[in-house]
């Protein structure tokens, strides 16, 4: 590599290395000099009158015993307490994230107009209390922003990227990070803009903050995390961090060379993702600016690469070598979710940003103080903790910890009360979390050790997290919620996939029409063709949503119902064969075989599709446990389906070389394939005697459903790849049909797809059976690519 370009970098990262050391030099000052004391004492002082309360009131304000976050929120309100909280959460988060000073009087106007309408978001919608992370509302979100197709962009980035996350890689917390990312940069540039901006500006720079957090993102999982998890080889991480250097020194990501090994296909496919992201950072900074942004990456990932190869087994870091890489990279990771967005250069910004990594690091190592232990990862405290005894040089990080508090509220913001307050309860929370956490005994054992050298100070501290009260905030209950919506989703796919396996196999041992013996004379043909096309691999979707919606949802047997899951797929598949012949789409594969009439003829294929839909009606016949009212009406209504299916069919083949309305389209993909989506999930209402309300809601998410699933269709008739998806591409340009994608295009399609979703999620609010199957069956719908 070009030396000057070696040298520039090296200078770089000495520049910032000294700023960083003459601040730790002034931290270490103060803690031993215990200047951070006094100053404390006297904060605290001023702070706990509004946070000790005498014990007559705790008695009426214990938050124990709520079960859901809006139950939080609601008492919280009721108790005049929710200003105060959200004022706190959003402070902090102005401070910590966006490098604000809460003295100035924008900011506060800024803070105040947040804090109401989070306020009034969170007390007035009634969100359902077991329902996870509502994708639909998100998207309604974007759609107002103008920016749908940068959520659905960045949507299918995280999924292809999450399924590529080595299992020994913790993926939640890496999708965790990766969220967080991408909404602290989208947060830096939502404050960046002012009113005056013209909406397409604004759409314009919100696309490109999603993806610049992306892209830069994407660092902390495929840097980060996987030489954390020691996934490597050495000589692979060697190879690895060369070339990641490479990249931050010459502005251009080196080709990847040669990589052997069994993690050979998943470093391709982090190298591709990283240079695609590299490239578009690079494509969106403006020249002035990408030289600071080159140089806060670099130094980023130095300090990182330092710390990270620290190794607990050696007894002589001193002071600097633990600390300096430290304050390093938790102020420039911060500084760099800024000047990505390339924004206007805030000196104030910067300097505070600098000083604040630090007590975030400490506190956060501090939150993990014992799986860091078991790890045997370095961190001030861990380092301190093994040898403190041998050591007495070593710096206490929990004194430095409280210096930097001093240090922060002191020199960095001038000793305002707002700030004051907003450290203190933050520092007081998370000593509560930790204790709350681990538990007393635990919580004295190392605080015995961390604070022998200032008792008086840390006695009082100690009292204060014993009693303090009103120091919760939004973020951390945000986080916890991420958490655990992220921990359901995973769950739900989970279930869901082993539901759809299960069933699968329960209706392909029953699918194949057995031959009737009854006249020897009769060849049977017929009945071999029509279990040519049921033996393929077809999903199966109908019937599983019926099998769903009726054993979970109504409560009704398997077996009883075996027979209405045989005739659905007897349907389906009549559609199918009727729809490739060369009078219709002329498709030559389905199910990933050559089509019927291919294999027999045109006249066997017409027959055998007529078989299959008076098959279809029999085994509706052979619903023997129910009464035959309720038979005859299900007999009705499915024979309407099919009636109307056909209708769509008709639509669809008159539309050929024509451009439907987007309404059109609509309503012919509702007759072709939405109507037997409605008819799976309404016969076994049918049988189980549902309301009529019920009914409608479910018609309505079917129809939903089955739109987004067609477009899915047309989208894949372009996208899709033949041999995973078992039908020709490109059937629909050649035909000249008039599909979404002819309509729209590939973007409009995606979008229409999304409403389709959205409209679908919003009518499940209405259907009380099953959601979490119902919701994943969209999800499914929407990224699949079969
Ligand atoms: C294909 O349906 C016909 C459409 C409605 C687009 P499927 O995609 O469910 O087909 P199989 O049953 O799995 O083959
Ligand atoms: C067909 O739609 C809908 C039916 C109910 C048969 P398509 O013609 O797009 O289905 P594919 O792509 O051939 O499966
Ligand atoms: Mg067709
Ligand atoms: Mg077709
Ligand atoms: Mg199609």
């Amino acid at each position: 590599m070009n030396e000057t370009k070696k040298n520039k970098a090296d200078s770089w990262y000495w520049k910032a290395e000294k700023k960083a050391s003459n601040y730790f030099k002034l931290l270490q000052k103060q803690a031993l000099e215990k200047t951070y004391v006094t100053k404390l004492t006297k904060d605290i002082q001023s702070w706990r009158k509004f946070h000790i309360h005498p014990p007559f009131i705790s008695l009426f304000s214990s938050k124990k015993g709520y079960s859901d976050y809006q139950d939080y929120i609601r008492w919280l309100d009721s108790k005049g307490k929710l200003d105060q909280y959200l004022d706190r959460s959003i402070s902090y988060i102005y401070m910590r994230d966006l490098g604000k000073a809460l003295h100035s009087k924008e900011t506060q106007e800024r803070i105040q107009s947040i804090v109401d309408a989070l306020k009034s978001h969170l007390l007035n919608n009634q969100v359902n209390s077991n329902e996870t992370f509502n994708l639909a509302r998100l998207y309604r979100f974007t759609e107002r922003e103008g920016i749908e197709s940068t959520l659905i962009w960045v949507m299918n980035k995280l999924r292809k990227v999450t399924t590529h996350f080595p299992k020994e890689m913790d993926a939640l917390h890496a999708e965790r990070k990766l969220i967080k990312i991408i909404a602290g940069v989208f947060m830096h540039q939502w404050e960046e803009m002012d009113n005056h901006i013209s909406p397409q500006e604004r759409t314009k720079k919100l696309d490109r903050a999603i993806r610049l957090g992306y892209s830069y993102g994407l660092t902390y999982p495929f840097i980060d995390d996987l030489l954390d998890a020691k996934i490597l080889t050495s000589k692979e991480e060697s190879q690895y961090t060369e070339m990641i250097r490479t990249t931050l020194i010459s502005g251009t990501v080196p080709n990847l060379g040669v990589w052997t090994g069994k993690n050979k296909e998943f470093i391709q496919f982090i190298h591709a993702e990283l240079r695609q992201a590299f490239e578009y950072i690079k494509s969106q900074q403006p020249k002035e600016a990408q030289e600071q942004f080159f140089e806060q990456a670099y130094v980023f990932f130095r300090s990182q690469e330092m710390d990270r190869n620290k190794d607990l087994s050696n007894a002589n870091y001193t002071n600097e070598e633990l600390y300096v890489p430290i304050i390093l990279k938790s102020s420039f990771s911060r500084l760099i979710a800024r000047s990505v967005i390339s924004a206007p250069e805030d000196v104030g910004f910067d300097e505070r940003t600098f000083y604040y990594g630090i007590y975030n690091q400490l506190a956060d190592d501090f939150t993990d103080i014992f799986e860091d232990l078991e790890k045997g990862a370095v961190t001030p405290y861990t380092y301190y903790l093994k040898y403190h005894k041998r050591r007495n040089d070593l710096v206490n990080p929990f004194e430095l910890y409280w210096t930097v508090i001093s240090y922060l509220i002191h020199d960095v913001y001038h000793s305002d009360t707002k700030t004051r307050e907003v450290i203190l309860d933050r520092a007081i929370n998370s000593q509560k979390r930790f204790k709350e956490k681990w538990g007393t005994k635990k919580y004295k054992e190392i605080m015995e050790i961390f604070t022998t050298n200032n008792l008086k100070f840390q006695g009082q501290l100690q009292r204060i997290v014993q009693k303090a009260k009103d120091v919760d905030f939004f973020d951390k209950l945000l986080r916890d919620l991420i958490i655990d919506s992220l921990n359901i989703e995973q769950k739900e796919q989970e279930n869901f996939q082993n539901t759809i396996k299960h069933v699968r196999t329960q209706i392909n041992k029953n699918l194949l029409i057995k031959k009737m013996n009854s006249d020897s004379l009769i060849n049977d043909k017929i009945i071999d063709a029509a279990n040519y096309t049921l033996e393929g691999d077809g999903k199966r979707l109908r019937p599983i949503l019926t099998w769903v919606m009726g054993v979970h949802g109504f409560g009704l047997k398997g077996t009883d119902i075996m027979p209405l899951l045989q005739s659905l797929e007897y349907m389906h598949t009549a559609s199918l064969i009727f729809d490739d012949l060369p009078s219709q789409d002329n498709a030559s594969i389905r199910r990933g075989r050559p089509t019927l009439h291919k294999v027999y003829n045109n006249a066997i294929a017409e027959l055998t599709g007529l078989f299959l839909i008076q098959k279809a009606i029999i085994e509706q016949t052979n619903l023997k446990t129910f009464d035959a009212k309720t038979i005859l009406q299900l007999i009705q209504y499915s024979a309407q389906m099919t009636a109307e299916m056909c209708r769509g069919q008709a639509m669809d083949l008159d539309a050929k070389g024509k451009s439907l309305s987007l309404e059109q389209l609509k309503v012919m993909s509702y007759y072709k394939t939405g109507k037997a989506f409605e008819a799976s999930l309404i016969v076994p209402a049918i049988l189980a005697h549902a309301e009529e309300s019920e009914m409608k809601a479910i018609k309505k998410y079917a129809q939903h459903a089955g739109i987004a699933f067609q477009i899915k269709d047309d989208l894949l008739d372009v996208e899709g790849v033949q041999k995973t998806l078992g039908k020709p591409i490109g059937k629909d340009a050649e035909n000249d049909n008039s599909t979404f994608v002819s309509v729209l295009g590939m973007e409009g399609a995606r979008k229409a797809m999304w409403e389709e979703y959205c409209l679908a999620i919003e009518a499940l609010q209405e259907v009380s059976r099953n959601l979490s199957f119902f919701k994943q069956f969209l999800n499914y719908i929407v990224h699949r690519d079969h």
